[in-house]
């Protein structure tokens, strides 16, 4: 499916029409330091306050309850804003001692990010309108917040990331901080005499912050570079492009995007669907040593307003593959470390499953091992899972496999491969 319709225009645009329709923090208090109905002038203005104010406290560590923990100590700049390390999850808390449950996500590219539905219908050209492409969109690996600005509370506030006790403990945090003097001239002088506002306006500048094109979407890729005809792709990396594309091979393109769209917009190497692909159980993640539970995405337990939906579990949200060559943890549980693993179990998860997963006591293959049996139906059957069986021959053979590895190394972003942050 092609995207179309929340392709965005520039970054300020979007944030321009973000920060426009924002009631002041405290509408009770109408008292000239917040704008009314914006110029157009203001509202960029406005955004970029909020973007530099934005980005200060995305590296501040005093807004968690530990101190030491800032949302780039996860989501670190050298690496896409991804993480930095080969943990497949991080440690949070106020001792920084408890250990997360999902792999960090990069977070470039996520501007074009649809709010989440259950219903997408596809509006380009090329799609065909009356078609349900199902769940789609929204923020983290379950889709469960929708903008930048509501997502930001999540981390601020988790027992396992920031564990900041409220938005109360944030406010007097920020009030501290040394930019409370630019918190004050962006959403007003008494804002931190009311908490619930000042949390509010302090996800709204992350969530700008976050809608950044330097920062955020720089399409600075070799890969963008070649579409924009400047560049050549080798010989292996023309392949991979060819095999990643190919509906009867590696058929990626079909969830993870590679060809502008109809309107030239470049690709986002996703289509933000939530799909189940079964990856393997991961035993390195402490909340898995209880075998009770289970991280089934859209169903729970995480999010919580789809339980009981049985056919939303084991859903996840299709990533982009930008940068992905940075990452050295895959997928939502980041239970592989080598692109080339990830790339290799869409070969031959159920040709060779005894690759993949874990083994009952009697040495069978638990096949789908994160994953209940009664859920297998909402399993993904498209190539190149094409429902094979153990002993077929897989979608894509070792040489095939390389070449698709190497063509994800055209999506790194120039600023990361020269090793150069592009921000702090
Ligand atoms: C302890 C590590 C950690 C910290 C600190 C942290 N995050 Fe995250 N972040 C994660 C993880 C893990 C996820 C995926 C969560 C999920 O799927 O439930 C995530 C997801 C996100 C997403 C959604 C990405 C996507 O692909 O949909 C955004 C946006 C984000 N974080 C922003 C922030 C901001 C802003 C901060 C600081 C206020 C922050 N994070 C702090 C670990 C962290
Ligand atoms: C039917 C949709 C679909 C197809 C086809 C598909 N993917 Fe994915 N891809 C996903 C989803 C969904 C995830 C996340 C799944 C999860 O974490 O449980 C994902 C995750 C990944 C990741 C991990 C990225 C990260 O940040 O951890 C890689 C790498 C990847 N896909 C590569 C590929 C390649 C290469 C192909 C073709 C051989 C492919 N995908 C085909 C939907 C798809």
């Amino acid at each position: 499916m092609a995207m179309g319709r929340w392709k965005s225009r520039a970054a300020v645009v979007a944030a321009v029409s973000m920060v426009s329709f924002v009631a002041p923090a405290n509408t009770a208090e109408p008292d000239g330091v917040h704008p009314g109905p914006m110029s157009r002038v203001q509202a960029y203005a406005r955004a970029e306050a909020l973007t530099a104010l934005g980005k200060k406290m995305f590296f501040d560590p005093a807004l968690s309850a530990s101190g030491k923990q800032a949302c780039s100590s996860c989501h670190d700049p050298h690496h896409a804003f991804g993480p930095a390390s080969a943990s497949p999850v991080e440690m949070g808390g106020p001792n920084l001692d408890q250990p997360g449950v999902r792999a960090v996500p990069s977070l470039r590219y996520l501007q074009a990010a649809p709010a989440f539905t259950e219903h997408f219908y596809d509006s380009d050209d090329e799609g065909d309108e009356s078609v349900d492409n199902g769940p789609t969109g929204g923020l983290t690996w379950d889709g469960r917040a929708d903008h930048g600005k509501d997502q930001a509370k999540i981390p601020l506030l988790s027992p396992f990331e920031m564990a900041n006790k409220d938005g109360a403990a944030v406010t007097s945090a920020l009030r501290k901080s040394a930019y409370a003097g630019e918190f004050k001239a962006s959403f007003g002088d008494d804002v931190f005499d009311h908490p619930g506002d000042a949390f509010d306006a302090a996800a709204e500048a992350l969530g700008t912050f976050e809608q950044s094109a330097a920062d955020f979407y720089p399409y600075s890729s070799r890969y963008d570079a070649f579409l924009a005809g400047k560049a050549q792709l080798s010989a292996q990396e023309m392949r991979g492009r060819a095999l990643f594309e190919d509906e009867s091979k590696g058929n990626c393109a079909s969830c993870h995007l590679s060809e502008p769209t109809n309107d030239g917009e470049p690709p986002q190497f996703t289509d933000f669907g939530l799909i189940a692909i079964a990856v393997p159980r991961n035993a390195s993640i402490p909340a898995n040593a209880d075998p009770a539970y289970i991280d089934l995405g859209l169903c729970g337990p995480l999010r919580t307003d789809f339980r009981g939906r049985t056919e939303y579990c084991g859903l996840f949200k299709t990533p982009t593959l930008r940068n992905v060559a940075l990452r050295k943890s895959f997928f939502h549980n980041g239970t592989f470390h080598t692109l080339r693993d990830a790339v290799a179990f869409y070969a031959s998860r159920d040709t060779d499953p005894g690759h993949w997963y874990s083994r009952n006591a009697d040495g069978t293959v638990r096949k789908y091992d994160d994953l209940p049996k009664a859920y297998w139906p909402n399993l993904n059957q498209d190539p190149p899972f094409n429902g094979k069986k153990p002993g077929d021959k897989p979608a894509l053979n070792d040489a095939e496999i390389d070449d698709i590895v190497t063509f994800l190394g055209t999506l790194t972003d120039a600023d990361q491969q020269s090793g150069a942050a592009p921000v702090n």
